[in-house]
């Protein structure tokens, strides 16, 4: 007993918390730095409940939230429905040595910093957010997906434009393509985010590709029942043309930087194809040794030239359809913010109000005592 305590306090214990709502590779770095800085890498979510007090209904459940925090690579634990403020009796049940956040600002309805206790107590350190990737970005762009697919006609949806016209902070997220997104991807984040491992030669390599736009809980049910086939698993993903191509509109939402650290981030994925082709050739499956190829019982859009982009995988009796169990859809969630289009706007006006009325004051004063500012939210 006493030595098991002897090696527990060996090991950093590192606390991160968050609404984590639409997780994004923007998160998963900041939890892939706190977990540099440590051994033990444990995650606090908030609650529906929580988050829709302080800043605005999440667009995905607790309980969906849970599930995607928990499918990080660099999570170790989740402690579903954490309190918004971070407390040091939280730090401490946990037998966490300190907190970990980004450089952003996160207050309570009241404009708390709710990291002010823990700044206090010497156990925050911050790490650096990744520019060009937040919540509220996705929604905005979300919004803009719907500016560009209603454009030829419904009234309703003009209505939606209308309103929509001051969301999306990042001005390069009106077109999905290659390069439009602020975030700079680099190979050093790539390979920060690679697992680094190839297969072993007796490993069983399951092969599956798609879009992974907006990555999410369904696309988490279909990659661990796609691990679950073999050893080894490989995610082709799509050029942005070829979603764009059999998807149309505006997809995909995000680029193929950002789709590839998004999936590299799951703890299923091994290895990712980046501009995976969109049928599955004979050389693709011989040059990575594929066992078995997978796709879920979403719909199987014909290749540019009308073919079924399995045929070689059929051909070869190794094709598998497997089922999620989820019907969660990127439309799904595009969807979901149409119908809660005024209150995502409330919010994404209100935090950017937030963000520019704190931002040079937060630092500052954080940085001068660890002690927490108080703010008049109407600015
Ligand atoms: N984070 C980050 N880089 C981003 C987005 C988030 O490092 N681009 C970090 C935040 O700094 C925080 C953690 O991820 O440490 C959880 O963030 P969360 O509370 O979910 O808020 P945001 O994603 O910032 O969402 P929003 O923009 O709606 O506030
Ligand atoms: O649509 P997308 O190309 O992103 O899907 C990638 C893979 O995830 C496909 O094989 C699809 O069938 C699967 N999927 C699933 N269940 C969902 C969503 C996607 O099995 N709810």
């Amino acid at each position: 007993m006493a030595n098991a305590k002897q090696d527990d306090k060996k090991e950093v214990r590192v606390w991160c918390d968050g609404c984590y709502d639409m997780v994004h590779f923007g998160h998963a770095n900041s939890l892939r730095q706190a977990k540099a800085l440590g051994d033990v890498l444990i995650v606090g979510v908030h609650t529906d409940e929580e988050i829709a007090k302080h800043k605005g209904p999440p667009v995905f459940t607790q309980e969906e939230r849970y599930k995607m925090v928990k499918a990080i690579k660099w999570v170790d634990q989740v402690v579903e429905g954490a309190p918004y403020v971070t407390t040091l009796e939280t730090l401490d049940k946990y037998q966490c040595d300190f907190c970990v956040h980004g450089d952003d600002i996160t207050v309570t309805a009241d404009g708390i910093d709710t990291y002010h206790m823990v700044k206090k107590a010497d156990r925050y350190r911050e790490v650096l957010r990744t520019a060009g990737v937040s919540t509220t970005d996705l929604v905005g762009r979300m919004l803009l997906l719907t500016r560009e697919h209603f454009k030829r006609g419904d009234k309703e949806y003009t209505v939606a434009l209308e309103h929509s016209s001051n969301l999306g902070t990042d001005s390069t997220a009106r077109s999905p393509y290659t390069g439009c997104s602020q975030f700079l991807p680099t190979t050093q984040k790539i390979i920060q985010f690679s697992s680094g491992l190839s297969p072993k030669p007796t490993d069983k390599v399951v092969y599956v590709a798609g879009a992974f736009d907006l990555f999410h809980v369904g696309h988490l049910d279909f990659l661990e029942k796609a691990h679950a086939q073999g050893d080894f698993l490989i995610v082709g993903l799509h050029t942005d043309l070829e979603v764009n191509r059999y998807k149309g509109s505006n997809y995909p939402i995000m680029n193929l930087h950002e789709r590839v650290l998004s999936v590299l981030a799951c703890k299923y994925v091994h290895e990712v194809v980046i501009g995976a082709p969109y049928s599955v050739t004979a050389e693709l499956m011989d040059h990575f040794r594929v066992s078995v190829v997978c796709h879920g019982r979403t719909a199987i859009a014909p290749d540019a030239d009308g073919s079924d982009p399995y045929k070689k995988p059929k051909e070869r009796g190794c094709f598998k359809i497997l089922d999620s169990g989820n019907t969660m859809t990127t439309e799904d969630i595009v969807q979901r913010i149409i119908q809660h289009r005024l209150e995502f706007e409330l919010r994404n006006s209100r935090k950017e109000q937030k963000e520019l009325a704190l931002k040079p004051l937060n630092k500052e004063h954080a940085k001068q005592n660890g002690d927490y500012v108080h703010v008049n939210n109407s600015g």
